[in-house]
């Protein structure tokens, strides 16, 4: 049944030239058909390149709007229209220009999970991937952080230098996780190394071995010499990197650890989009194009 769809959707991409785009946290069979899978920095990269009429983006609203902003002249459909990221609607541009007239003189830094219409009013976006890099680039000590109050206090704690202004928000599904989850999956599996995603809350990431992006979790269990890991952040991590690396084992932090919203995408719709049946087709206000690439283009110089 499975097999059936995914040839369904392997044939109609070929012949309404479509690219399918899907995030790490999709599950397998999305990802099988995927043309390219990645955080959401590779994504954007890889938005910025793809040559095909049509970009199926299987994720959540944020990233679709993203490959819209990074190309403009393609069809841009999200595959499940009610995929929408919680922490990325947290904040709108009207709170956020209330913010920046108390702080003039910092720089807004964005994480790539807001909307297009706040980016409009940043300066620079980041990723979890390049937020170190980028915020160490920058040429001002003031850094206005925003949404997420835990990324930017990892970031902040490794650029004493520089000044962080943090406001409060965050990722619901990554908040979950508590320093008691922490000690009793360490108790259940003492030889374990623990990695964390840094959307976890700061005594969660206090107590870890590694702290990094998805790809970085993922790409730092596959080449470790250690046996077991405990994996802090979306749970379809653990099953992705139990997949490829049969010979180790993982163990989710917590059993909540779970985005409903990435999981709204099924193998059935993304089919559906491809017939032309399913999903929303990204359209933005013509200032959000330039004015929200600014940022997102200079996330990707400075990255
Ligand atoms: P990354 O893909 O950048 O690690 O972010 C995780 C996440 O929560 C995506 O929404
Ligand atoms: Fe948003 Fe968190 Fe889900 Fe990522 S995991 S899409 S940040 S709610």
């Amino acid at each position: 049944m499975i097999k059936d769809i995914q040839q369904q959707i392997l044939k109609l991409k070929e012949e309404n030239d479509i690219c399918i785009l899907a995030h790490c946290y999709q599950s397998p069979e999305i990802l099988e058909v995927a043309d390219f899978t990645g955080d959401s920095f590779a994504l954007s990269v890889k938005a910025s390149q793809v040559e095909n009429k049509t970009v199926i983006m299987c994720g959540v609203r944020f990233m679709a709007e993203t490959v819209k902003i990074l190309s403009p002249n393609k069809k841009v459909i999200l595959a499940n229209p009610s995929a929408g990221c919680p922490m990325a609607e947290m904040m709108d541009k009207e709170v956020i220009s209330l913010v920046k007239e108390q702080y003039p003189d910092y720089t807004v830094v964005a994480y790539i999970n807001t909307t297009s219409e706040l980016k409009t009013i940043c300066d620079v976006c980041v990723t979890s991937s390049s937020a170190l890099e980028i915020c160490k680039k920058i040429d001002n000590d003031n850094i206005l952080f925003i949404p997420d109050c835990n990324l930017g206090d990892w970031i902040s704690k490794q650029l004493p230098e520089k000044n962080f202004k943090l406001l409060n928000g965050g990722c619901p599904t990554h908040a979950k996780m508590s320093e008691r989850d922490v000690l009793k999956a360490k108790e259940l599996h003492p030889n374990a190394l623990f990695l964390v995603h840094p959307e976890c809350t700061p005594d969660v990431v206090a107590l870890a071995d590694y702290v990094g992006s998805t790809t970085g979790i993922m790409d730092y269990a596959k080449q470790s010499d250690a046996k077991e890991f405990i994996i802090g952040t979306e749970n379809s991590i653990v099953t992705h990197l139990q997949m490829s690396c049969p010979d180790k084992m993982f163990y989710p932090l917590s059993k909540d650890c779970i985005c409903h919203n990435m999981k709204a995408t099924t193998l059935v719709d993304v089919l559906n989009c491809c017939k032309g049946d399913f999903g929303e087709e990204i359209i933005l206000d013509d200032h959000v194009y330039t004015e929200a690439k600014r940022c997102i283009d200079e996330m990707i110089r400075l990255g």
